[in-house]
């Protein structure tokens, strides 16, 4: 299990930062090859296996001589996490040399795209230029950051979306879960890497233990702060994890520029990126790079864009007569949405209808309104989200039979208007698609008052106590869609 390593300089000082850089490259020795693992055996330090199809955007930075000469396993320096099609954040660490301070040529990395790195034909992509931060100092270990362009777009893996100020602070918030991945050491004291990468789990520490020294306790298990002289939370994230027996969680030598994560599904965000740690899992946290304060840079390197949608919407209908509303809820995925957009389509024809709404100003849900459709007929109705970059997903079917308020009949006779009582002789309504619930009479004085109004019974209304003045009189029909009104007749009521 053990790999040639290439370990930076720190990484042999006494109260080592442990770090490591391509740029200063020595070969460890090669520890004799140890007994097989068994399942208590530490991985990451302390995590678990991962499984085909886990994080698929996490990479191995692999020294493109070594993978041409030994293979990914004996290559793998760092690991990184793609966060747009033709980009890989990494530790700047990884590949800035803390001696000359000088950056690793690209075409001496490969981006290795595999779970196991002993795997035939591993995926490598080339590297065409590396990025360090402006900002980083490798004394300090500040602004440990670096983005990696890619030299072909890597389309058929979903990246992951760096966290951005603007995102909920609760991914970073104090006890926070958060995971990490590598292939890095499985233990401080020996040699031993793992084929496949582990995933430790882990939280996040309080800012006070990451640059003010304070004590924080997981599960039992108390851990001291960095203090001011080698952490900062403005730019570092700390963050630990405790087994259900009490081991202590960490990333290690190895692990260096891979991706802690924060969040689950679409609200998923590269958090942190590991950077450096005193020794690994004893009772000090791993320290992260805070992605969240880089994001200028980011920005600059297009490792962070605002993304197509990912999530496909929920909808549902309100039937209307001859039309469908579709109203939109949408899970927070991180991207900016322009714009609604639904079809109906007849299953009877195959002929589809459209509508597209826009985000709203006020609170409410969003939606857009298909009109043109037949009542009575059942449509199969979609919805996604889409902004400049692409569409969501479509959401799941939701069926769909638009249904008319009643057609409303007329007053076809006014059978008297004197003794200030008006009765009428009404036309048939047409109900429609949903029952008829009331049928009424309503007159209103035209010269202002109080409005009049009495049920349609068998085709006869009358109206009493009316003033002697002229009212405008409609039928007004109500069915479960709503109400439709006649035209209106102006009826001439007498003493
Ligand atoms: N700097 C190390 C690397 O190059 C990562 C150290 C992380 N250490 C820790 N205890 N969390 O791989």
């Amino acid at each position: 299990m053990a790999r040639k390593r290439v370990l930076g300089t720190a990484a042999f000082m006494a109260a080592a930062l442990t770090i490591s850089a391509l740029g200063s490259a020595v070969a460890a020795p090669v520890a004799p090859g140890s007994a097989h693992l068994g399942a208590s055996t530490p991985r990451i330090v302390n995590g678990n296996d991962s499984a085909p199809g886990d994080l698929p955007f996490l990479v191995a930075l692999l020294d493109a001589y070594d993978f041409d000469d030994e293979g990914a396993f004996q290559a793998q320096f760092c690991g990184g996490a793609l966060t747009t099609t033709t980009t890989v954040i990494t530790a700047a660490h990884c590949v800035v040399d803390d001696e000359t301070g000088a950056v690793t040529p690209p075409e001496d990395v490969l981006v290795g795209f595999t779970r196991n790195l002993k795997a035939p034909n591993v995926r490598t992509v080339s590297v065409s230029a590396i990025r360090v931060h402006p900002s980083y100092d490798s004394d300090a270990v500040t602004f440990d950051i670096a983005v990696l362009t890619l030299a072909e777009p890597v389309l058929d893996i979903t990246p992951i979306l760096p966290m951005r100020p603007a995102d909920p602070l609760s991914l970073v918030a104090v006890g926070a879960p958060a995971k990490v991945a590598g292939w890095g050491s499985l233990s401080a004291d020996d040699d031993s890497f793992p084929e496949a990468f582990k995933i430790g789990r882990l939280v996040i520490f309080p800012n006070e233990s990451c640059g003010r020294g304070s004590d924080f306790s997981v599960a039992g298990v108390t851990f001291d702060g960095f203090g001011s002289s080698s952490a900062s939370a403005d730019t570092m994230l700390c963050a630990a994890g405790v087994t259900s027996n009490r081991k202590i969680i960490d990333s290690c030598q190895g692990d260096s520029g891979g991706p802690l994560i924060g969040g689950d599904g679409g609200a998923m965000r590269l958090i942190g990126v590991v950077s450096w740690g005193e020794e690994c899992a004893i009772t000090l946290p791993g320290v992260y790079t805070r992605v969240a304060a880089m994001a200028d840079f980011l920005i600059s390197t297009n490792a962070l864009v605002s993304l197509a949608p990912t999530v496909a919407p929920v909808i549902d209908l309100t039937v209307l007569n001859t039309a469908l509303r579709v109203n939109f809820t949408v899970a927070d995925d991180g991207s900016a949405i322009s714009s609604y957009t639904a079809n109906a389509t007849d299953p009877a024809t195959g002929q589809v209808f459209t509508c597209t709404g826009q985000p709203r100003v006020d609170l409410l849900p969003p939606f857009c309104t298909i009109s043109t459709l037949v009542n009575n007929t059942s449509y199969s109705v979609t919805g996604s989200t889409s902004n400049s970059l692409g569409s969501s997903p479509a959401s799941a079917t939701v069926l769909g039979t638009p249904i008319g308020v009643p057609t409303p009949g007329a007053i076809r006779k006014v059978w008297s208007s004197n003794d200030r009582t008006i009765a009428v002789v009404v036309r048939r309504s047409f109900a429609n698609d949903a029952p008829i619930t009331s049928t009424a009479l309503s007159c209103a004085p035209v010269n202002g008052g109080s409005t009049k109004a009495a049920p349609v019974r068998g085709g006869m209304a009358i109206l009493k106590k009316l003033r002697p003045t002229y009212y405008s009189c409609v039928v007004i029909v109500t069915n479960a869609l709503g109400s439709a009104a006649s035209a209106h007749k102006l009826i001439n009521v007498t003493r």
